[in-house]
């Protein structure tokens, strides 16, 4: 089983990928082979032929059984360009461009939810100027601000106060008046909390509850959140298998708001981290997920893993003879 992880290293804010060197690291003992492509080195001619139609550094290349987009919030129009190009050629991607690209923009992710009627924070898309009695009325103060396409918390901001939100509108309007920013319900039971669902082929694999730095109200793991396991309940794995479900997600990570009782669906996320799930709990994301494409794609050469297993086996069959 070949496949490509389309990857950037050096793209924005983006932090060194733990994912991807685990889904390397695990993909030689799994028998799969696996190469990092960064979608820059890849050429598209749109012909009616098909197989030469892309390149990779200038020349015809094999195309791989499956391809894993790691760019997340970070995946531009050529990036996205280059998957639906893999897909017509019958390239099975995890997750589909379609996917990817719905997740990345959070407040069309909460439309397509809300119609749904999955419980979502209330959200509104800022037009300056800002109506901020509307904004109040609808939603009250403290207010968490977003940008629409941020990542790792980098673009979320929770305003204190009626004050502070106007400071930071009228600084948003005097530097980038286009800038698309988002303003959500500041859902108060989980300041400072979160609960991250990890789905894969629509099942939900392992949930971790994050907690924010002292004083801080972002929960995120590259934020500096600390991580424990938490217990899968029928609600929280309904809400996050329904979420990647509604998303056509095969492998997701989706965030879940504390609200009273119950949950809000904060965002799902097409590239989540492992990190922080590996290094609390007991389990190997990149095996769950090649057993998943494995299975998925119906390729089941045995892994080195595997036919160590059947010869440790047939050793104890021996031995019981003896
Ligand atoms: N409406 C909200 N109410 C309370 N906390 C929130 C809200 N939205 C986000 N947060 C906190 O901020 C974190 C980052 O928000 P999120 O929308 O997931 O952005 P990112 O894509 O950067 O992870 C969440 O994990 C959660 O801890
Ligand atoms: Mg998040």
């Amino acid at each position: 089983m070949k496949g490509w992880i389309l990857y950037k290293d050096n793209v924005g804010f983006l932090k060194p990928s733990y994912a991807v060197k685990r889904l390397v690291e695990e993909s030689e003992r799994l028998g799969v082979s696996l190469e990092i492509i960064n979608p820059n080195r890849l050429e598209l001619t749109v012909t009616r032929e098909d197989r030469k139609s892309i390149l990779l550094d200038g020349e015809p290349v094999a195309l791989p059984d499956f391809i894993i987009p790691r760019m997340g919030a970070f995946t531009n129009y050529f990036d996205l360009a280059v998957i639906r190009h893999l897909e017509r050629l019958g390239v099975k991607s995890f997750n589909s461009s379609e996917s990817v690209e719905t997740v990345k923009d959070k407040l069309y992710s909460q439309q397509i939810l809300a119609e749904r009627g999955l419980p979502v924070p209330k959200t509104m898309l800022v037009k300056f100027p800002v109506n901020v009695d509307l904004v109040e009325k609808r939603l009250g103060f403290p207010v968490v601000v977003k940008t629409l396409y941020g990542s790792q918390g980098s673009g979320v901001f929770l305003c204190e106060s009626k004050k502070q939100f106007l400071n930071l509108i009228e600084l948003v309007e005097a530097t980038k008046a286009s800038a698309h920013i988002i303003l959500q319900e500041f859902i108060s039971d989980s300041k400072g909390r979160d609960l991250r669902v990890f789905t894969i082929g629509g099942r939900a694999i392992a949930c971790v509850e994050r907690k924010a730095a002292e004083g801080e109200f972002k929960a995120n793991f590259s934020q500096g959140g600390k991580v424990k396991p938490f217990e899968i309940t029928p609600e929280i794995e309904w809400l996050a298998v329904e979420t990647s479900r509604i998303f056509n997600l095969d492998i997701s990570g989706i965030d879940l708001l504390f609200d009273g009782d119950h949950f809000k669906v904060c965002e799902a996320n097409s590239a989540p981290g492992f990190q922080a799930i590996e290094q609390s709990m007991d389990i190997n994301m990149p095996k769950e997920i090649f057993h998943f494409i494995r299975i998925r794609l119906g390729i089941f050469q045995k892994t080195e893993e595997e036919l160590k297993e059947k010869d440790d086996d047939c050793d104890e069959n021996q031995d019981a003879r003896h």
